[in-house]
């Protein structure tokens, strides 16, 4: 199973400097060496039709980084998961802790979303974690396990192809100092557990192998070239999902250096 690894270029590039990021990207592709790395670009918005067009040839997904629930009609200012889909998009990134956090966006909508994303034949990337409150409160695993399976209610997961989770801890995105990788591990573990425990509730069988085909766990917030290979390197790591390391050609080469 290949790892992966996911740019989140959040509000950060120009449409013209995503654009230029992208091809530079792409026409470096065969010179990256990575053939055993699923990578995906989840650039904005206004610049993901012009991506979709420069990345179409290569190995390189695209990913979206957030999508509505409706899939068409009177919603000023959303996003149809139909039209993402229509561009080529395969990952959606669904309730990342700064939506949570600026667009007050709930379990609730979460769950509405991650439904339209599935049905629409996309993979969802459902971010969770803690704050620093929750932690120091000892908190933290229930708060990811509530979040799994808030994120999951009546999700019809007997045809569920495929779902990334990421954990991602909020007080360390952003940071320049991410945790250690073996409470990376650790927490995927648990995640691993509590979505073991959904599909066991509702009496679907899933070996150790139909697991893995299905569900990734990836760990992100302040991955960089100093640490990616010791997340990447944990057994119950599948990738990482990256922000500040992406949006430079330099530091994303390091990061494929340390990678290889
Ligand atoms: P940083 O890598 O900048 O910490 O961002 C992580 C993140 O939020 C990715 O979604």
């Amino acid at each position: 199973m290949k790892k992966i690894l996911i740019l989140n270029w959040k509000m950060q590039l120009s449409v013209n400097d995503s654009c230029a990021l992208a091809e530079e990207i792409n026409n470096e592709f065969d010179n990256l060496n990575l053939d055993k790395i699923e990578l995906g670009i989840c650039p904005d918005f206004l610049s993901m039709h012009k991506i979709s067009k420069i990345i179409k040839a290569s190995n390189i997904k695209l990913g979206s980084q957030d999508a509505f629930w409706y899939e068409k009609g009177a919603y000023t200012g959303e996003i149809s998961p139909v039209f993402l889909k229509e561009l080529g998009v395969e990952f959606v990134i669904l309730g990342h802790s700064e939506r949570r956090t600026h667009m007050q966006e709930s379990d609730i909508f979460i769950n509405k979303k991650m439904k339209t994303v599935l049905e629409n034949n996309m993979v969802p990337i459902l971010c969770v974690g803690e704050n620093f409150e929750e932690r120091q409160n000892n908190q933290k695993d229930l708060v990811i396990i509530n979040q799994v399976k808030n994120a999951l209610n009546n999700i019809d997961l007997e045809n569920l192809k495929r779902l990334i989770i990421a954990y991602e801890p909020i007080w360390v995105i952003g940071s320049g100092q991410a945790i250690e990788s073996n409470e990376a591990q650790e927490t995927n573990v648990i995640i691993k557990q509590t979505l073991l425990d959904i599909f066991y509730e509702k009496g679907i069988e899933l070996n150790d192998e139909n697991f893995k085909n299905k569900i990734q766990i990836l760990y992100g917030g302040s991955v960089d070239s100093t640490n990616v290979s010791n997340f990447l390197n944990e057994e119950d790591i599948d990738g990482v999902l990256v922000g500040g390391a992406g949006v430079k050609f330099e530091t994303f080469c390091s990061l494929t250096k340390a990678i290889n």
